[in-house]
């Protein structure tokens, strides 16, 4: 059994510890990291999406002042030990995409690196590429499992007979752009070689896992490299696993021994270099009764991979967990293109997974005419659909009624295109969501020293607010006041932890942080001496295996379209959520408003153009590629039902930075139906949908 902490620090809306030095410019990022007489490098990218480096003339480049060395794939150094493709930079003189790494200049500024860069003149020998994915292409597969570890495929019942035999049924197809993550602060790494050994500071949301992957790439022992990261400027996964240009940095600095390198990526380059959200191609098909309930579920997908590395995102899943329905069948096939790597981003498999059938129920409701949010609560399951298990809390239901009492949604008229005010049809809709609550293995320390508590752990704070939330729940363990606990992060010389992703990080650390606490405790007594010291970990939750174990969430927007233009504004986005007992409602509102704002800017403004000519994203820039700003967002709420989970960990927390973006491109598109009476089923809504 879980044994959950008495809340007093946990629970307070405390204020981010590192705030203050971040607004004042204090805080310390990876690129901007002191060291004495730094070089800098450039990389440069191939301009072919697919065939080979017949040659390369580095003669202009290596002329110019400045330049302390020029590598490419026919000079740099062999990684024997790099089996990752997407890390084993500069090994080859294959193309996979355009954009790819074909050599660094490193120089002594990083304006002298990028005019060198432009001055590699590289000969290529081009094959035909292809990068367009289509459903009806004959090369489609069956990854054997989807990211991370999930069956590709899964059926229960029989799906096409209890399909043929509703009285009621939705079959359509639906697709979500190819999206990139956009974090303020670019990819940067500064890389420093002494010797063997290797120090990174890196953007990174996670300084043991960064660590691993360098270390197999460069066939080093894990003492030979440190990676120091205490900040970062947004990651949304698109720093969870290092990317080639970390492997770029390190490579540079060997070039130059005992001088550091500092490598930044500019905006254009994150588009290839960085990881990106597949687009999806979603077929949805819904059996139900005249009562709306489902006999029928089936979500098949096709999206994309890249040729030289998989990564299969599990978008069907959601739909093996979210309703009751007895037939269900959910599949994903892969087309392995000439194109980047996709990777994580915000809520990868849940967030366009949960597009397609959320806006299938909304038109299941529709021709059933049962409101929306009943039509969901008629399908709440007893127990986990697909693995028979019982929810450790699933309050799904209160989250639909309690956001439907706070949005105002009683009495809404449910015909589309009926409500118009001056220019503007006005319409609301409602999606759920659901995304896992997972654990991994992390350890930490804690000494007692000066009178202070002093924990450490190689966590990472993107943004979230691990600086802050971590102290709380390591006084609460510790019985103390939380001002009196430090938490350090940010560092492999600290204690093994696990990635910030799948919103796990205050689940996994706060779950090792309470059990060496603990232990603290047990063994030095509430009045410790100076130097007391313990160290220990926290595996994976056992209750998993007892538990299905998820957060839940409901989101309500109202979408105003203006009935000339086509215009499309959301002044109204709201959200509950069932994400257990809240640490620091200040920062975890922020999580809930940024998942949300960011599931927004999917429906209305986000979508990576990939040119099939040259097989690169033509948008590369923040003034292409739209993100919504201020101006595009209204009045987001967030709220929360409150109280502990008691599985999940001893906080009783689940994780909170997924959750918001999970249903909210849905509920926008619901929205935009009501208002407007037509259904967009092609991500992102833009105003020619609607014409
Ligand atoms: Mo999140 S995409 O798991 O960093």
């Amino acid at each position: 059994m879980t044994e959950l902490l008495e809340p007093h620090a946990i629970g307070r809306d405390l204020v981010r510890r590192d705030g203050a030095d971040k607004v004042r410019g204090l805080a310390v990022y990876a690129y901007e990291t002191p060291v004495e007489h730094a070089a800098y490098c450039h990389p440069v990218q191939s301009r072919i999406a697919r065939g080979r480096v017949n040659a390369i003339d580095t003669a202009a480049a290596e002329a110019l002042e400045g330049v302390l060395a020029v590598l490419t794939p026919l000079t740099a150094e062999r990684l024997p030990a790099a089996e990752d493709a997407e890390l084993a930079v500069l090994q080859s003189t294959d193309i996979a995409f355009r954009g790819q790494f074909v050599g660094v200049v490193v120089a002594e500024t990083s304006e002298v690196a990028r005019r060198a860069a432009d001055l590699v003149h590289v000969d290529y020998a081009d094959d035909t590429h292809d990068v367009t994915l289509a459903a009806d292409r004959d090369d489609l597969y069956a990854p054997e499992k989807v990211n991370p570890a999930f069956p590709t495929d899964t059926t229960e019942g029989d799906v096409e007979t209890a399909l043929a035999e509703a009285p009621v049924t939705v079959r359509q197809t639906y697709t979500t752009a190819m999206y990139h993550n956009n974090p303020l602060e670019p990819h940067a790494t500064t890389a420093l070689w002494d010797g063997t050994s290797l120090t990174l500071w890196d953007s990174t949301q996670g300084v043991h896992p960064a660590r691993s992957a360098i270390c197999a790439v460069f066939g080093l022992d894990a003492e030979r490299v440190r990676v120091i990261c205490p900040y970062v400027g947004g990651g949304f996964g698109s720093k969870g696993v290092p990317h080639a240009h970390v492997v770029l940095a390190a490579l540079a600095a060997r070039a130059v021994p005992g001088r550091a390198v500092k490598l930044a990526l500019t905006r254009q380059q994150m588009f290839s270099l960085a990881g990106y959200r597949t687009p999806t191609i979603q077929r949805v098909q819904l059996g139900a009764d005249r009562e709306g309930r489902l006999s029928a579920i089936a979500h098949d997908v096709v999206e994309q991979t890249s040729r030289i590395k998989e990564f299969a995102e599990q978008t069907a899943v959601v739909s093996r967990h979210v309703y009751a329905a007895p037939h269900r069948r959910t599949t994903h096939r892969l087309a392995a293109l000439d194109v980047p790597v996709p990777s994580w981003m915000r809520a990868p498999g849940e967030c366009p997974g949960m597009f397609a059938p959320e806006v299938a129920m909304d038109e299941l409701a529709c021709e059933l005419g049962i409101d929306p949010v009943e039509l969901r609560i008629r399908n709440e399951p007893d127990v986990d659909p697909e693995s028979g298990k019982p929810f450790s809390s699933r309050r799904l239901v209160e989250c639909l009624r309690e956001g439907a009492a706070r949005f105002g949604w009683a009495g809404r008229d449910p015909r589309p295109a009926a409500h118009r005010e001056g220019g503007w049809l006005v319409g609301t809709g409602v999606a759920s969501s659901i995304y896992p609550a997972m654990r991994q293995p992390s350890s930490a320390v804690i000494r007692f020293e000066r009178g202070r508590y002093v924990a450490r752990i190689g966590a990472a704070d993107l943004g979230t607010g691990a600086w802050t939330v971590l102290p709380q729940i390591t006084a609460d363990a510790l019985g103390v006041p939380s001002e009196d606990v430090d938490v350090l992060i940010g560092d492999t010389d600290h204690p093994t932890a696990s990635v910030a992703g799948g919103s796990s990080g205050t689940s996994s650390w706060g779950s090792a942080l309470v059990a060496v606490a603990r232990a603290f405790r047990d063994k030095f007594g509430t009045e410790p001496d100076d130097g007391d010291e313990i160290d220990g970990s926290s595996g994976p939750n056992p209750e998993a295996e007892q538990w299905a174990m998820f957060a839940f969430g409901a989101q309500f927007v109202e979408a105003r379209v203006h009935a000339d233009t086509g215009e499309i504004r959301v002044p109204r986005v709201l959200g509950v959520f069932d994400a257990g007992r809240i640490v620091n409602p200040r920062t975890a509102r922020s999580q809930f408003l940024g998942g949300m704002t960011m599931g927004l800017s999917m429906a209305l403004e986000e979508e990576s153009v990939l040119d099939p000519r040259f097989g690169h994203v033509v948008n590369h820039d923040l003034a292409e590629y739209h993100v919504a700003v201020d101006a595009d967002v209204g009045d987001v709420q967030a709220h929360w039902l409150d109280g502990a989970d008691p599985h999940v960990n001893p906080m009783g927390a689940k994780g909170i930075g997924e959750i918001g973006i999970v249903g909210t491109a849905a509920a926008v598109s619901n929205a935009v139906h009501h208002a407007t009476g037509v259904r967009v089923r092609d991500l992102p809504i833009t105003l020619d949908k609607l014409l």
